[in-house]
């Protein structure tokens, strides 16, 4: 029996979304008030954790979508391909973006790395991530329904694109070169 995911009843993103803010926003702020300045490094721990999670997430679904594009829509391989890639956006890929976003954007706030040069760089390729998580999020919704266009060649190429943003991510981050 196949599972019918284009089918199944909407999951509402942006109250997943929404609960993650608050829960990631409370745990910082009772971070802060129990160890005050300590709270910093914490906070960081739990950025690369959630960072972890994104990228992996970010790694691995454009891979699933290499193989579900060469399937036949109808087969009981591309409804577990579905279900598959509908789980990992909304359990792991979304709850981490946004907790790495809170959690950084605290962090920037409070060394006050706002204005830095490394930072903003780092910035505009984290918005150019987030735009790309936006795409495969798209695309988690084409496939779901049929309608994916995109080859697997396609695929293979964009599933690059996440691994060298991180690339240029992780070095501003730790060399701070400006
Ligand atoms: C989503 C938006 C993000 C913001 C606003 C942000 C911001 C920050 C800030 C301000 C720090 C503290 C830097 C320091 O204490 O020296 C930090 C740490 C770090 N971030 Fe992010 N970050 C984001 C996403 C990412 C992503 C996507 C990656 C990797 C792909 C990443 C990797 C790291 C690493 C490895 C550290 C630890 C650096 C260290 O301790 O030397 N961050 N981030």
């Amino acid at each position: 029996m196949s599972a019918d995911v284009s089918r199944s009843a909407p999951a509402n993103p942006a109250k997943r979304a929404a609960i993650a803010i608050v829960v990631t926003v409370a745990l910082t702020a009772a971070a802060m008030y129990v160890m005050g300045d300590a709270a910093y490094l914490w906070v960081k721990a739990v950025h690369v954790m959630a960072i972890i999670a994104w990228m992996a997430a970010m790694l691995y679904l454009p891979r699933l979508f290499i193989y579900h594009a060469e399937v036949d829509p109808k087969s009981d391989t591309s409804q577990t391909f579905k279900v598959m890639e509908k789980r990992l956006l909304r359990i792991i890929m979304n709850p981490a973006m946004v907790i790495a976003w809170v959690l950084g954007l605290w962090l920037a706030w409070t060394a006050g790395f706002l204005l830095s040069g490394w930072f903003l760089a780092k910035l505009a390729l984290v918005t150019a991530l987030s735009a790309m998580h936006g795409y495969l999020s798209a695309a988690v919704r084409r496939f779901a329904e049929d309608r994916n266009t995109v080859p697997a060649r396609t695929w293979r190429i964009l599933n690059e694109v996440p691994a060298l943003l991180m690339v240029g991510i992780v070095i501003l981050v730790i060399v701070k070169p400006f």
